[in-house]
């Protein structure tokens, strides 16, 4: 009898069964199509406890009671039709988590539809990509306490291991670890366009060669900006095309491919009214990269006229740093304030300090910056967007210029920042007393009786603004 199931033997399913047994636990595999079982035993599987199955019962009978089967299959339907396909294999008190990408709307409801027949569900935030799987990822479980003490001991030793512990932690209830994950991605998203608009710079106003870029990006990840999106940036630029001889950065088609989780992120901060705005133009900047026929089209149709300004090389490079550190700053600062907000709305009972911790290691976007949020919160609990503290208004204030400098200097190069910008907007928008919505407020009372509040007394008001 086995320990562990797991159903889905994608690279990543492959890997997290390699690293459960490598960690001592005997596994159970099985795969919708047999080729994939059979050719992962005869060239993954060397002296690791794991098992092949070909049918689903023999599968589920080859597992210790109560059983605990990890799902790595794509997210949507394929996890309806494998849970569909347990079930009559399952005893009430049996654990299914699954580590995919889910939605986690599908997680909330996967979790009661399996409650009523006495199955338990852990929806698990899997983050680390295939190097993760196998050597230690992030893990962001989510649903009772009762499942995930059932798989805490595994879970604990596959994750990556920090100075501050393992990468998992119990999230909270119900589909708190696939939300987690899923805002996870959402900065995700913000960081890698920012990254990507600071290249942007250094190759088109600097006129730096990839190699060039390379060397500053090797730099920074020494610095503050030390993080595994830094480190495989610069990795990236090394990287040459055997057969062309050139960079392969330089060959790749401009054009950002999503599966959907940024966007998820966008859509539900939408729904809980709270601003993401990095967050949700990297998802922008994405759908844009995609339109290159028009784009082709419409660059050859007007002439960009560059100002004659001097470049201070030195200058440029420092500023792009700090700017970048701004922007990753306010991406985490949107992300906390969306998972805290669906903490109180959805009653996860998030601890942000321990999604913090837990993106230390494994995950794509752990990085140095994470142990200072994780002070600023620990200082302050209430303090969900990280902006209420002093140590985090003079980190930014000490940016704000060079920001300030480089989206200028972005536009007089006609450089889209959408990211960089909206960094900037946002923090901004934050900063300051009076927006310009009292504007808003008095055009929406005069076209549709909306209503407004006033800063001089008390009560709703509306004017009949034409009588005037
Ligand atoms: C991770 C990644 C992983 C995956 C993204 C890619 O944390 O390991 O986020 O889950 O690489 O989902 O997403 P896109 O295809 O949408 O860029």
């Amino acid at each position: 009898m086995n320990e562990i199931g797991l159903i889905g033997l994608a690279v990543m399913g492959q890997n997290l069964a390699l690293n459960i047994a490598r960690k001592g636990y005997s596994v159970s595999v099985f795969n919708r199509t047999p080729e994939k079982t059979q050719e992962f035993m005869q060239n993954k599987v060397k002296d690791e406890q794991i098992k092949p199955y070909y049918d689903t019962k023999s599968f589920v009978e080859s597992l210790k009671r109560p059983r605990k089967i990890i799902l790595m299959v794509k997210a949507g339907k394929p996890v309806d039709d494998v849970i569909e396909e347990l079930l009559p294999y399952l005893d009430k008190g049996d654990l299914i988590i699954d580590g995919g990408n889910s939605y986690f709307k599908d997680t909330s409801r996967r979790i009661k539809e399996l409650e009523e027949k006495g199955i338990l569900y852990l929806g698990m935030g899997v983050s680390g990509g295939e190097a993760g799987a196998l050597h230690g990822p992030s893990l962001m479980p989510g649903g009772t306490y009762e499942a995930y003490e059932m798989v805490k001991d595994v879970l604990l030793k596959i994750a990556a291991q920090t100075e501050s512990g393992p990468c998992c932690t119990y999230v909270g209830n119900d589909s708190a670890g696939h939300f987690v994950k899923m805002v996870h991605n959402g900065i995700e998203y913000a960081i890698m366009q920012a990254i990507a608009e600071v290249y942007d710079v250094l190759r088109k106003v600097l006129k730096l060669s990839p190699e060039e870029i390379a060397e500053i990006f090797e730099k920074w990840n020494n610095n503050d900006l030390n993080s595994f999106l830094m480190e495989i940036s610069y990795k990236i630029m090394r990287y040459k095309d055997e057969e062309r001889g050139k960079y392969l950065v330089d060959l790749i088609l401009d054009e950002a491919e999503q599966k959907g989780t940024g966007k998820w992120t966008s859509q539900i901060s939408l729904d809980l009214g709270i601003p993401t705005p990095s967050l949700n133009l990297a998802v922008e900047a994405r759908s844009l990269s995609f339109f290159k026929e028009e784009r082709v089209q419409l660059a050859k149709r007007v002439t960009k006229i560059y100002p004659e300004i001097d470049i201070d090389k030195e200058k440029i490079i420092k500023d792009l740093e700090n700017a970048l550190l701004f922007s990753v700053f306010t991406s985490f600062s949107q992300g906390l304030w969306v998972i805290s907000e669906a903490s109180k709305v959805f009653e996860y009972n998030i601890d942000l300090s321990e999604v913090l911790r837990i993106w230390k290691g494994g995950c794509i976007i752990r990085a140095e910056i994470l142990d200072f949020l994780r002070d600023i919160i620990k200082e302050n609990k209430e303090n969900v967007n990280l902006l209420n503290s002093e140590k985090a208004l003079s980190f930014l204030m000490d940016k704000i210029d060079s920001i300030k400098y480089i989206t200028n200097l972005a536009k007089d190069f006609y450089l889209p920042m959408l990211v960089l910008n909206s960094s900037l907007d946002y923090f901004l928008s934050m900063i300051e007393e009076n927006l310009p919505a009292n504007l808003i407020q008095a055009q929406r009372d005069f076209f549709g009786a909306h209503t407004y509040r006033r800063i001089d007394k008390e009560g709703i008001f509306h004017t009949e603004w034409e009588a005037n």
